[in-house]
């Protein structure tokens, strides 16, 4: 099912397989695993009726019988919410719904993740795991310790697969069409994991897409995700934070992020490792944590400044547009826009679940 590619420090990774025509029993942890436009249209299609459904308030039995697991081992309210009660309305018998794990799980204890993924197989003969924690690689170890598909709600600064889905869905709903698209991804997109996964999965949904990448210096987007867009024929032009305007007026799509202040001090904690070297241990655990917050702060509120959409800005929209932001919103978009019928962000929230009852419908095989 999985291809070896690399080692870690967990030993080796796992590639997920590509959909391929075929979600049935696969984990679903990169967007990568979408190479083909049907494979996307497969799942929105579904969600289309999981729309229904939902509005029908229909009572499914897909998965009668079946057991599904959520570890959150971070932060959530929209995903850990959909997650749960798109597990719910297809029907699985057995829910085990796990938020705050990196509180109140083993882990506290010093398990690693490859054992807390045995376990949770074990002790709840698990079909399907949905898995939010902070590492890059987490949902590949957890796919390699687990029979049961893993969806990946969120791994690290890497990937946020369904919020991909979910943002693609929201377009194709919201506009109508996924070619031919002018999209401005604003924020921390060093950071952020959604915007990552969205303008991958563009490249696949959609032709002659032109993105918009919009940050400050320090929070561009990794150099290797703009050479795969590129080599995949999406047109990209990175712009500063300034000119935000500018992009604005000429794009369908707005999408805005937070500025992800956590991430700043994890970053600062390990600047300041790395400055002082082997000499680290001689420098108290409180020393390093309040030197890493000053600089980490001092970092973020220069990020920020001079970022937050608003009506005077949107006045320059076009009338055919929306804006749309993966939440939580910081200061970002002003609440002065949210009756403005282009601003999709509270309807994209709706969408995710319809798109994650589809997704795990065709992972457990039954669409
Ligand atoms: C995001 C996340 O967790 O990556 N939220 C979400 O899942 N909708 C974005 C964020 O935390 O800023």
């Amino acid at each position: 099912m999985i291809e070896k590619i690399e080692q870690n420090e967990q030993g080796q990774l796992f590639k997920p397989e590509a959909v391929n025509g075929n979600f049935a029993g696969k984990d679903f942890i990169s967007v990568e695993q979408i190479t083909g436009k049907e494979d996307l249209d497969f799942i929105l299609y579904h969600a289309d009726l999981m729309e229904k459904s939902v509005l029908k308030e229909e009572v499914r039995n897909d998965l009668a019988g079946k057991c599904i697991v959520l570890l959150f081992y971070q932060e959530s309210s929209r995903t850990f919410s959909s997650m749960l009660n798109a597990a719910q309305r297809v029907g699985f018998s057995y829910i085990v719904p796990l938020h705050g794990m990196h509180v109140f799980s083993s882990a506290v204890k010093g398990e690693s993740l490859p054992d807390t993924i045995r376990t949770f197989v074990q002790s709840t003969a698990a079909n399907m795991i949905v898995l939010r924690h902070q590492d890059d690689d987490s949902s590949e170890i957890a796919a390699k310790y687990s029979d049961a598909p893993i969806i990946n709600a969120g791994s690290g600064t890497k990937e946020h697969p369904t919020q991909a889905l979910l943002d693609v869905y929201t377009i194709q709903k919201e506009l109508g069409d996924l070619d031919g698209l002018t999209v401005t991804m604003a924020g921390d997109l060093l950071n952020g994991r959604t915007i990552k996964s969205l303008s991958r999965l563009l490249a696949v949904a959609g032709s002659d897409i032109k993105i918009n990448f919009v940050s400050p210096e320090i929070l561009r987007m990794p150099y290797e995700i703009i050479y795969k867009l590129r080599s995949s024929g999406v047109k990209v032009v990175e712009t500063d934070i300034k000119n935000l305007d500018q992009a604005i007026a000429e794009s369908n799509v707005v999408y805005m992020s937070r500025v992800q202040r956590e991430w700043f001090i994890k970053r600062a904690i390990e600047y300041i490792r790395s400055m002082f070297g082997d000499r680290i241990s001689d420098i108290s655990q409180d020393l390093i944590n309040a030197l890493a917050k000053e600089i980490g702060n001092a970092d973020y509120l220069s990020a920020t400044r001079g970022y937050v959409l608003d009506s005077e800005m949107l006045s320059h929209a076009k009338n055919k547009m929306i804006v749309m932001h993966p939440f939580p919103r910081v200061n970002e978009i002003s609440m002065d826009i949210d009756d403005d019928p282009r601003s999709a962000y509270f309807r994209q929230i709706r969408y995710g679940l319809y798109v994650r009852m589809a997704l795990m419908l065709a992972l457990m095989g039954k669409i």
